[in-house]
């Protein structure tokens, strides 16, 4: 059983929040094609798409192409809107999640959807997640911060808590990357600044002691393999160790910390994720492509299906069965 836990999805049908708020720069589609289209962000062409990310009909066919039997979807980043009026970004919650499960319904064993919430309100943050999951979706994706929030944030901490209550699992997703300004070109907002992000999001929650205060069950999955964690981990408990600032709300070594979370497999190099995997434990990370944007897997499972060192049975683990027991879906 192949489950992809990291897929984006983004309607054709898209609401036009500008019309529908009156305010703001909210991001927009253009169709080029039957086929091809444009997202679009302050009246510039954002990012090339294809109708993968609408047409669950062709979504379908390319899993079966790659013998992939079940994907999540969640919602492209930039549209978590959580810089946006709280009701407005609820409102663009509700509407995208609904979307989310009326394309699942196209074949409800295989598509799976993760819903989005308003973050910058804890409480419509709750209640969304809530209405979300008795509705049909597995999990809810979050962005890894909220403007200056970082995970540690108390609201946030509130919301992972609730998260944890309801049995909601949590893909945490980098978004609005740091120093745009240093990065215009190249994609270096993705390249450099995304894994950054991640490993910014995974420390506040080491580092600050969040882990001490979250209960065990929560269930937390990072993307993008978790982003420079994996491969900073020695740096991060060398600070600790050396310095008293690093380890002042932090009881314990941070990578006794690595049991508490979960990463999906995006890596895209065979050294790559025989690191995360002895960082993580083939049992905590999760086969996840990125699907259908270009930066993602394109053939998608072949890094862990082909690797040269991982047994049968952790290839098994992180091409399914962990994520069969994360997201309660049943195989
Ligand atoms: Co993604």
């Amino acid at each position: 059983m192949i489950i992809d836990i990291h897929s984006h999805f983004y309607p054709d049908s898209i609401f036009d929040m500008e019309t529908r708020f009156g305010s703001g720069s909210w991001p927009g589609f253009r169709k080029v094609s039957a086929e091809k289209g444009m997202i679009t962000l302050d009246g510039k062409d954002y990012r090339p798409i294809y109708d993968a990310c609408w047409n669950p009909a062709r979504r379908i066919e390319e899993l079966d192409k790659y013998g992939v039997d079940i994907q999540i979807m969640c919602a492209t980043p930039i549209l978590f809107a959580y810089e946006k009026p709280a009701k407005e970004s609820l409102e663009c919650a509700k509407l995208m999640n609904d979307e989310a499960l009326k394309m699942c319904e196209h074949n409800p064993r295989r598509l799976k959807t993760m819903c989005q919430v308003p973050l910058q309100d804890i409480d419509l943050a709750c209640k969304e997640v809530g209405r979300a999951m008795e509705s049909g979706h597995v999990a809810v994706q979050i962005g890894n911060h909220v403007g200056d929030k970082n995970l540690d944030d108390e609201g946030l901490i509130t919301f992972l808590q609730h998260c944890a209550s309801i049995d909601a699992p949590v893909l945490i997703h980098p978004w609005d990357m740091m120093s745009p300004e240093r990065m215009p070109n190249y994609m270096l907002q993705w390249l450099v600044a995304m894994p950054a992000e991640t490993q910014l999001s995974i420390l506040s929650l080491i580092l600050s002691g969040a882990f001490e205060r979250l209960p065990k069950s929560l269930k937390l999955c990072f993307a993008h393999g978790g982003g420079s964690f994996a491969y900073l981990m020695g740096r991060v408990d060398n600070a600790w160790r050396e310095r008293d600032i690093v380890r002042k709300d932090c009881p314990n070594l941070p990578s006794s910390y690595v049991n508490r979370f979960f990463v999906d497999s995006a890596v895209f190099s065979n050294d790559a994720l025989d690191l995360l995997v002895k960082c993580s434990g083939s049992e905590r990370v999760m086969f996840g492509t990125d699907y259908p944007f270009p930066l993602g897997e394109i053939d998608m499972g072949a890094l862990v299906r082909h690797h040269p060192s991982l047994k049968d049975d952790e290839k098994a683990s992180i091409l399914g069965a962990n994520a069969a027991r994360f997201f309660n879906i049943e195989i």
